[in-house]
């Protein structure tokens, strides 16, 4: 089943077009990767998909639903979760206290709180030894991993990564990849944008080339990778 659906998306800033007609869908339950450089327009896209970013034209779907004109507390109520680039934590808040703030735009009861709050430790077990933390004493790779947790306090049914590989320590970034394929493999849809191409294709069950804001080329993650212009132009080979 389709859950998410693209339809020749325009999003622009005044005069600057970061989107041209961008097309793409992905399947429930399915690991999608979306490749390209910087500025090809990925935090765009998912900006527009959860609502930050509005749309000049073209229609976004989700299960079933047009969202494209819908604000962004509302995409999370259906079930949309966004893991922003930069992570952005409240840094002077403790690790619990981001966390919570995850759940917020869902339910406020604290046994629901509780609940999500024990699977994103046993997910991030360093979270709970630093739960009472701040977040800005949080290590790239911790505060990626809290930044994660907080996107899954609401029980989303798909979660937007954005360049989780970026900040964190090379040693941690395999263990990041990890996460999102446990995550996915819980039955979690996952739109996943990168500029690691190599590990993003690695991961995904398919995957999009953006560049300058236009899908030049799709395919399942072993295609691309086997694809000439993607090695040339991402893999360096
Ligand atoms: N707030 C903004 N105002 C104006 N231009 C922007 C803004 N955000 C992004 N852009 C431009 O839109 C294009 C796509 O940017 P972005 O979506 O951030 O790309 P990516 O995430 O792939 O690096 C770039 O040309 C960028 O300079
Ligand atoms: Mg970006």
């Amino acid at each position: 089943m389709m859950l998410l659906e693209l339809k020749s998306i325009r999003v622009q800033y005044s005069e600057i077009i970061a989107l041209h007609e961008v097309s793409l869908h992905i399947n429930e339950g399915e690991l999608v990767a979306v490749i390209g450089s910087n500025g090809a327009g990925k935090s765009t896209m998912l900006r527009a998909i959860c609502g930050i970013n509005r749309l000049s034209s073209g229609e976004i779907w989700f299960d079933g639903k047009k969202i494209s004109s819908m604000k962004a507390f509302k995409t999370v109520e259906m079930g949309i979760s966004h893991v922003p680039e930069g992570r952005r934590l409240f840094p002077r808040m403790t690790v619990y206290e981001n966390l919570t703030l995850g759940a917020w735009t869902k339910r406020k009861d604290t046994i629901y709180i509780q609940q999500q709050i024990e699977k994103v430790y046993h997910l991030f077990p360093i979270l709970k030894e630093r739960a009472s933390q701040k977040a800005e004493t949080l290590s790239g790779g911790q505060a990626q991993q809290c930044a994660i947790g907080r996107a899954l306090m609401c029980s989303p049914r798909m979660i937007m990564f954005d360049e989780p590989s970026l900040g964190v320590q090379p040693n941690i970034v395999a263990r990041i990849f990890e996460n999102i394929q446990q995550i996915n493999q819980q039955g979690i849809t996952v739109l996943l944008v990168e500029q690691n191409v190599k590990r993003a294709l690695d991961l995904a069950d398919r995957a999009y080339v953006l560049q300058t804001g236009n899908i030049v080329l799709e395919g399942t993650g072993t295609e691309l990778m086997k694809s000439v212009m993607v090695q040339k132009a991402y893999l360096g080979i």
